[in-house]
């Protein structure tokens, strides 16, 4: 036959088109797409199904050191059969630098936890721990030439947050080389005050954990990270953006001409502080820990502040930021220490699986965005923006990485349905109207009828390219 699978009768979707159309497909990429193709060895029937790109979640944690005792609920096997599930065929996890590591020596323990081990493709952002001249001089332009043109910053945590003059250092770097920094934006000292200031109070339920990083703390440092890199001339990415003062921080520099890129998470849409409130059946207050996560979901307005920028396009960055742990455990959400104060609950929380099916019910099904507006923001603009070629859309010459979804069949969300290495998910419940009945990587199933038919290892390492703009 001509082609090897051909897709027949679904709605296929890009960032800019809706259109019935049999999509074809030979040695794993999209080799046609057109009326009436036949000439097939494998023929698959998709009447009444859309036919997506496969998501690109570029925002994931994956057996990342959380600190003494703590141990993310996910290794790259169960993250990615998780995705797989949830209709997503590449995720971006980071690797950290401890301080004081070479990057190359961080690389090659995260290549080895990955290798042979992934369901879909990944890459990996270097998460820039010690900006050490040897880091900014040397190593960090060769990996950027290698491929790996991407990194993450951050303005708080202990052992991770750089001061200003640091993050201009890396700035300038990404300048002269082209890489893309996403920065965590949030006052450390700011946070650390508050924290302080709430435990004397005797304030200490995971409940606190939003009153020690407020919406001003986000705020502040959203503006600060911008004006650094404004100073720079550098594109940024604001990743998960809670609320409308960060939003709109945003939103003024873009009008202002600056290349600021922003993103948020399905938590700042569908959860609320209030959902760090929930006491146990033991009274122990920890419940709340399932929700624990920076910068932490807000109010309602803030939720509605978040579609606001999905819809204007302030966002084009829509990502999980996927970091699970589990809860009743005390490798977990119930550290011994974290019993103690919220202080020491590790930030994080699952959503690999459910960010596609959670934006597509709440935004597509509900009308708050188009069916496009959805593929821009899980999948094409993921691919642009951090220099993914040849994924991310339905297009000739593209990988044959789809997502068949049924946007009719309706089910809750729950624990039991997910393959996260998780034992809650925080969005236990939610009603979704459209869900991902399987996923295609390079023209092979992963998952099909609810079963996984992909193999361990099928995830290959990409390289990426020079980063791009979002049009
Ligand atoms: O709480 C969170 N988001 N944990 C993951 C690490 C990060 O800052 O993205
Ligand atoms: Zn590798
Ligand atoms: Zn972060
Ligand atoms: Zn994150």
């Amino acid at each position: 036959a001509a082609f090897d699978t051909v897709i027949r009768n679904g709605t296929v979707a890009t960032a800019s088109d809706t259109f019935k159309a049999d999509v074809a497909i030979k040695k794993g990429r999209i080799v046609a797409i057109g009326e009436a193709i036949t000439d097939a060895d494998e023929t698959v029937d998709a009447s009444g199904l859309l036919v997506l790109p496969g998501g690109i979640d570029s925002h994931v944690h994956i057996s990342q050191p959380s600190g003494p005792g703590i141990v993310m609920a996910d290794d790259f096997e169960s993250a990615t059969r998780a995705a797989a599930f949830g209709g997503n065929t590449f995720v971006m996890p980071y690797c950290l630098q401890e301080k004081g590591q070479p990057l190359r020596a961080a690389l090659k323990d995260y290549h080895a936890l990955a290798d042979q081990a992934c369901y879909v493709d990944h890459s990996f952002h270097l998460i820039i721990a010690d900006p050490s001249d040897a880091v900014l001089g040397q190593e960090l332009p060769a990996l950027v030439a290698d491929g790996y043109s991407s990194l993450k910053i951050f303005m708080t945590y202990e052992g991770l947050a750089l001061s200003d003059y640091e993050i201009l250092g890396v700035l300038q770097v990404a300048r002269e080389t082209g890489a893309l920094v996403q920065i965590h934006a949030e006052n450390y000292d700011a946070i650390r005050f508050l924290t302080d200031r709430l435990e004397r109070a005797g304030k200490t339920a995971p409940y606190y954990h939003g009153k020690s990083r407020p919406i001003a703390v986000e705020r502040e440092a959203t503006h600060r990270a911008i004006s650094l890199a404004e100073l720079i001339d550098v594109p940024i990415v604001i990743v998960h953006v809670s609320n409308r003062e960060a939003m709109e921080e945003i939103r003024r520099a873009q009008a202002r001409g600056l290349k600021i890129h922003g993103e948020t998470c399905p938590q700042y849409l569908v959860l609320t502080e209030e959902d760090m409130q929930d006491i146990n059946k033991d009274g122990l207050n920890m419940e709340g820990a399932k929700y624990v996560c920076s910068p932490p979901p807000r109010d309602k307005a803030s939720q509605e502040a978040c579609w606001e920028g999905l819809q204007r396009g302030v966002f084009s960055l829509f990502s999980s930021d996927h970091c699970p742990f589990r809860y009743d455990d005390e490798a977990g959400k119930l550290t011994p220490k974290g019993r103690t104060s919220f202080r020491w609950v590790p930030n994080g929380i699952p959503g690999v699986e459910t960010r596609l099916p959670i934006l597509f019910s709440e935004g597509v099904s509900k009308g708050r965005i188009t069916l496009n507006q959805f593929v821009a923001l899980t999948a094409t603009n993921h691919a642009k923006t951090y220099g993914l070629k040849g994924k991310g859309s339905i297009a000739i010459g593209y990988d044959a990485d789809i997502a068949l979804w049924d946007p009719q069949k309706t089910a809750k969300i729950s624990q039991s349905g997910l393959h996260h290495g998780s034992d809650y998910t925080p969005y236990e419940g939610i009603e979704i109207s459209g869900w991902p009945v399987a996923t295609m990587l390079r023209g092979k199933f992963v998952v099909r009828d609810g079963q996984l038919t992909g193999a361990k290892g099928e995830g290959r390492y990409v390289t990426r390219g020079k980063p791009g703009a979002v049009a």
